[in-house]
């Protein structure tokens, strides 16, 4: 294997559509890549089918490890990332975001002094509660080379006095604003979920996955509370996490909107970009709305992608059903001029690849 190939860590849903990105560009440049799958998503919906549509390459390895605790989960992804990068000896590790996969993958690299590249790294919601943000905090601290979506994260990184560590900071834009806009074509030509819903454009599109909101029944009976109402004005569609699937079946939280199976990405793309508005917890799902022109609410108390909220895009309701019901009302009146550029216009998956090929 060639010494120059870089060893590229992924395992959850959004890692597979910000590395199709990346990957696409890496091809296009010839720098070789060696994929590992933790096997932390699983589900053929959950991870196969992006693989699939956006044809990343297929992983070399795939480590099958998922379901367990964070520290079991982090900790045998760790062992196993070790023996491959030994193996293997790339000239980097390349991680991207905030999941148990993204610090492992660091933690591996970084024991056996092989450098760490971080793709989307600065964010912070401030919430130490969150495991993403313990494991981006954790990340940024030993990646050696840090691509920061927004300046926010450029900042972010300032503050904690990153100028004065071992490690470069690009501003690079964000990856998935690429994807986005490379596969909406792609979307349009082959999928068929807005006829086979029978959707016209009055819906709200939510999600619901993120621990704090699911872990805590009187949080999670809220956020359902606020879309049930909301289902009673406009019809509410959601793709629904398997962590959330399974927490409902073991409740009496009863559900009056439309759930559906999580779904590809080119479903995702027409969901989005047919909705009304959009109301989640996840993370790249609120960028995405703005990639779209939709407004999005926010069911958490913070943000990474504060931008957003300071454009009026996005408003934080938090898992409160009164501030949900009212955030839509203000919003499905609100207009909004989406033509700004917050994320670098589809560009930043370029701007790393070539920023690797003399870095590396
Ligand atoms: C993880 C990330 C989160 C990210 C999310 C993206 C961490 C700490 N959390 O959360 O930051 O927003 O991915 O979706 O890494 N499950 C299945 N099938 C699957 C995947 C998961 O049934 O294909 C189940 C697991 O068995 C588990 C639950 O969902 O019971 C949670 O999965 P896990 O990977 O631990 O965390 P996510 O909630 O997916
Ligand atoms: N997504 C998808 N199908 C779904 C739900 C989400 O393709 O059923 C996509 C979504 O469009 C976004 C990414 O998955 O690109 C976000 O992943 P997720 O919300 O799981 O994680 P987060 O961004 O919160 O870490």
């Amino acid at each position: 294997m060639s010494k120059k190939a870089i060893l590229t860590v992924l395992g959850a849903r959004p890692q597979f559509i910000k590395a199709a990105a990346v990957s696409r560009q890496f091809q296009k440049i010839e720098i070789p890549e060696i994929i590992v799958h933790t096997g932390q998503h699983f589900d053929k919906n959950m991870s196969d089918v992006f693989f699939k549509e956006m044809s990343i390459p297929s992983p070399q390895y795939n480590l099958k490890i998922n379901s367990l605790s964070h520290g079991a989960m982090t900790g045998r992804m760790l062992e196993q990332l070790e023996e491959i990068i030994l193996k293997e000896t790339p000239s980097a590790v390349m991680v991207y975001g905030d999941t148990n996969s993204t610090l492992a993958g660091a933690l591996a690299a970084v024991k056996q002094h092989v450098r760490v590249i971080h793709v989307e790294a600065g964010l912070r919601s401030f919430n130490m509660a969150m495991p993403e943000e313990v494991n981006r905090i954790l990340t940024d601290r030993i990646s050696n080379l840090l691509f920061c979506p927004t300046d926010t994260a450029v900042k972010n990184l300032k503050n904690e006095g990153y100028e004065n560590f071992n490690a470069q900071i690009v501003k690079s834009g964000d990856v998935m604003q690429d994807a986005a806009y490379f596969y909406l074509d792609k979307a349009k030509s082959s999928s068929k979920i807005i006829e086979r819903l029978g959707l016209t454009s009055d819906f709200v599109l939510a999600t619901i996955h993120r621990q704090e909101n699911t872990d805590d029944q009187t949080k999670l009976k809220q956020i359902i509370d606020g879309l049930n109402r909301i289902n009673k004005e406009v019809r509410v569609v959601v793709p629904l996490h398997p962590r959330t699937q399974k927490i409902l079946k073991s409740t009496s939280i009863s559900t009056d909107f439309t759930i559906i199976e999580p779904v590809g990405y080119f479903d995702m793309l027409m969901l989005i970009s047919n909705s009304k508005m959009v109301m989640t917890d996840s993370g790249g799902l609120q960028k995405e709305a703005f990639f779209f022109g939709k407004h999005c609410i926010t069911l958490r108390e913070q943000t990474e992608w504060v931008e957003l909220v300071e454009n009026g895009f996005n408003r934080l309701a938090g898992a409160s059903s009164d501030a949900i019901l009212n955030a839509f009302h203000e919003m499905s009146s609100k207009e909004s001029n989406f033509n700004i550029d917050l994320y670098g216009n589809g560009k930043a998956s370029e701007k790393i690849a070539q920023h690797l090929k003399s870095w590396l």
